[in-house]
């Protein structure tokens, strides 16, 4: 982040004192950091605290201007390569989503073009509110970027979704945007299609049969290759996670239903990454009522679900077509069958009975197979990290015109 300069906004809410720990780990970072606070926030943190870790002059006033030469927040707003809202409280996405500019921050955040980060902390049920949820989708339309809050327990006595996303973790977040728009565009002018999170197969209404998978690994590979310049569809079933901005989101919640959406883009389509954790079976009949509670036992019979990747191997012209395979055993023999049987041109196996490999967790341990057997043995990575070497390696193959 060195040379860069950021605009850190922090908001009237109790996670105010969180953001005089990432005003200091944006600092020394290299960033040059403006703290900007709102009124309601320095009755929280006192300035002095963001003067003293970003060795900056605090704003607040928007009239107190401490340049002559300059109107301060349009020149803030000018400079600044990116604004970081932390906390972004309900009432400055309402004042975002609305164009109201009645105080320094908001003005700002009206007069930038930078890109904004807003990182959203407040009750459970403030933030789920449908005004909230709604103002933060028109921002997102917009561009702006959301770092989720977590779920735990909240300063107001409630535990729920509300709390700011940690400093260290919002660094990262930031980071991941500057090195996002330095990305190679290895991928650029290519479509790209993504299968990501665990098909959903419904017994009756109200019980189905899914696995462990949040999505994590699927939306990290549409955000890498959507930083590498490609168009993204992102073919989503039951997922964990906020879904990526500036890719195109289909839902998908069973197997037959992602067969459907995948198989009637894949002509169109440069590269197919299948991480999706699909089913193999679903249940034979889907109950239109609810299942009483009868006999001691309850029979399911299960039938097979289509194998979407291996159609999809079947029927591959131009395209470069990357599988996935969760392991526990036998990693390199069982990815080699689905490699050569579902005809993929890599192959990306996880032993998803490591501690830090596979379902619901932030990192994979990857091992990327071709038709000659293993390509690339990647380390413990972050799941962004491990996507962006996947599809560096896809990227290398396509571009050399061959496939592996
Ligand atoms: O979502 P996360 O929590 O981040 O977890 C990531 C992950 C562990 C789900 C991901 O890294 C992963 O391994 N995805 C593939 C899981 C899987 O279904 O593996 P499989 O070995 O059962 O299937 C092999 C391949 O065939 C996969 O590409 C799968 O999408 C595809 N498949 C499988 C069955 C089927 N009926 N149709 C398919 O297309």
């Amino acid at each position: 982040m060195k040379g860069k300069t950021i605009i850190l906004g922090v908001c009237g809410g109790i996670a105010a004192y969180k953001a005089a720990a990432l005003c200091s780990k944006l600092t020394q970072a290299g960033a040059k950091v403006h703290v900007v606070m709102t009124e309601s926030a320095t009755k929280l943190v006192a300035p002095a605290t963001f003067q003293a870790l970003s060795h900056e002059a605090v704003r607040v006033d928007t009239f107190d201007e401490l340049d002559p030469k300059v109107i301060s927040h349009i020149d803030l707003a000018d400079r600044a390569d990116a604004v970081v809202i932390a906390p972004a409280t309900a009432n400055m996405l309402a004042k975002m989503a609305h164009g109201i500019a009645d105080d320094m921050l908001s003005t700002i955040l009206l007069a930038t073009t930078s890109p904004i980060l807003a990182a959203p902390a407040m009750n459970v049920h403030m933030y789920a509110h449908p005004a909230t949820q709604a103002n933060m989708e028109i921002l997102r339309e917009r561009g702006v970027q959301f770092i989720e809050p977590g779920v735990g327990q909240l300063a107001c006595g409630y535990v729920g979704k509300g709390r700011l996303e940690e400093p260290e973790a919002i660094v990262e977040y930031v980071k991941a945007h500057f090195a996002s728009l330095e990305a190679p565009k290895l991928l650029a002018g290519k479509k790209v299609m993504i299968t990501a999170g665990g098909t959903v197969e419904r017994l009756d209404p109200v019980r189905y049969f899914t696995n462990d998978s949040s999505g994590k690994m699927g939306f990290a590979l549409a955000e890498a290759a959507r930083d590498m310049g490609a168009d993204v569809t992102l073919i989503a079933a039951r997922v964990s996670e906020a879904f990526p901005s500036d890719v195109t989101v289909i839902r998908a919640e069973s197997a037959l239903e992602m067969e459907a959406e995948v198989l009637s883009r894949y002509n169109e389509m440069d590269l197919v990454v299948k991480a999706a954790a699909v089913a193999d079976y679903r249940p034979s009949e889907t109950a239109a009522q609810k299942i009483k509670k009868t006999g001691e036992t309850l029979n399911v019979t299960l039938v097979k679900n289509p194998d979407i990747l291996e159609e999809l191997g079947r029927r591959k012209e131009h395209q470069f077509l990357i599988g996935f395979a969760a392991e526990t055993e036998q990693l390199e023999s069982y990815a080699m069958d689905k490699l050569v049987r579902k005809n993929c041109d890599l192959l990306v196996a996880n032993d998803v009975s490591q501690d830090q490999a596979g379902f619901g967790k932030d990192t994979n341990i990857v091992t990327i197979f071709d038709k000659n057997g293993p390509a690339l043995a990647l380390p413990v990575l972050g799941k962004r990290e491990t996507a962006n070497r996947i599809l560096q390696v896809a990227a290398e193959r396509m571009n050399a015109g061959g496939k592996a």
